[in-house]
């Protein structure tokens, strides 16, 4: 029998999802990772700057694991349609409410995956002058890199499976799922 944490769900007639971190992984995490952003950063009011839509969560509870003054506004960049694969473009479709000039910016993504989507960021962030600028994501799929981008803070570094659950979608779909989970295709009866 296999345990909660790695049984594998039935979502629709092709596809299925299968645990890969759990909600309470997830969480202990950034409980992680928000102590050791705010070690770097003792005195500042951090600036998070989310990534829509599937850093939303991660987000949220990050920034409410973060002790002191947080401040935080969203960015949206083209990303995935309905495929699993980039199309390797990478375009702004909702940029920043408030200036970030002088501000510690701590950029909040959900995965880094061929990394172009961080380059493009970082490139246009900083520009703007932040007084720093960082990121953390989630997950990062060191397997898939095409640039040489890296993340300050990383959460978990997974294999090279299309994920979904905790803000990611598959087709806008799955984002609710409360744990990070491999999406598998036309193998829902297999473990
Ligand atoms: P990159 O530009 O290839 O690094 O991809 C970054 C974006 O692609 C992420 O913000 C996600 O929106 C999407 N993405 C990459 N890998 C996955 C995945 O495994 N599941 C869902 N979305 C993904």
């Amino acid at each position: 029998m296999p345990t909660k944490e790695f049984r594998v769900q039935k979502t629709s007639s092709r596809e299925s999802v299968k645990t890969l971190i759990s909600k309470a992984r997830v969480q202990k995490r950034i409980k992680e990772l928000a102590h050791e952003i705010r070690l770097d950063f003792p005195e500042d009011t951090l600036h998070l700057v989310g990534v829509l839509k599937g850093a939303i969560f991660f987000l949220a509870d990050l920034a409410r694991e973060l002790h002191g003054n947080v401040s935080f506004d969203f960015i949206a960049v083209s990303s995935y349609g309905k495929n699993t694969d980039s199309s390797g473009e990478v375009r702004l479709t909702k940029d920043l409410d408030v200036r970030i000039e002088n501000k510690t910016v701590l950029l909040v993504e959900d995965i880094l995956d061929t990394g172009l989507t961080l380059d493009y960021l970082l490139r246009i962030l900083r520009e703007r002058k932040p007084k720093h600028l960082r990121t953390t994501v989630l997950l990062d799929k060191p397997e898939r890199r095409v640039t040489d981008v890296h993340a300050d803070y990383v959460g978990f570094t997974i294999p090279n499976e299309f994920v979904v659950g905790y803000g990611l979608d598959y087709a806008e779909r799955y984002r609710n799922l409360s744990d990070v989970s491999i999406l598998r295709f036309g193998d829902a009866q297999k473990k």
